[in-house]
């Protein structure tokens, strides 16, 4: 098992982890849009599969700028995410409530992001890594967008439901 000993050390296994989640992610929501019923909500799961390719590469720059080197290694976590989404996808019928469920879903997979740029931040902060804190928080800045975005649709579903009972 390799030692993370310092600060450095735990911001260069976090960078990686992320990584790796974002690149799991460009895969899995380009199938999430696919599946959406609602074109808006498809619409936004390829907005942020867009935004997703850019952070990717503000990883790449933070690389750059920081001159660490990220080591090989996959998010279990996404992978675990992501997983629950598919199983989903295989056992509902395309429709409004596979909708909200793509919706809960996208919602679990921001907040781990959140939590995780919120993190590197912090940590890139207490290593003086200014110019890499400041690409990370504009990731940071675009997850919580998504976050609440996705609010949006998942009041919007509680809503139209409510209509129909009436
Ligand atoms: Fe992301
Ligand atoms: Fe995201």
């Amino acid at each position: 098992m390799t030692q993370r000993k310092t600060v450095d050390d735990l911001f260069v296994h976090m960078l990686s982890d992320i990584y790796s989640a974002e690149k799991q992610l460009t895969r899995a929501l380009a199938k999430l849009s696919r599946t959406a019923s609602d074109p808006q909500l498809s619409d936004a799961f390829k907005t942020h599969l867009e935004e997703t390719q850019g952070q990717v590469e503000r990883i790449d720059q933070v690389v750059e700028k920081t001159g660490i080197k990220l080591k090989r290694m996959k998010c279990v976590a996404m992978e675990g995410l992501i997983e629950e989404a598919a199983e989903l996808i295989d056992e509902m019928e395309k429709g409004p409530v596979l909708d909200a469920g793509l919706v809960a879903a996208a919602q679990k997979v921001e907040h781990y992001e959140i939590a995780s740029y919120g993190s590197l931040c912090a940590l890139g902060k207490q290593l003086g890594q200014m110019e890499a804190v400041e690409l990370l928080r504009a990731t940071l800045e675009e997850e919580k967008a998504t976050d609440l975005k996705l609010s949006e649709f998942a009041e919007k579903a509680g809503n139209e439901k409510a209509k129909q009972q009436k």
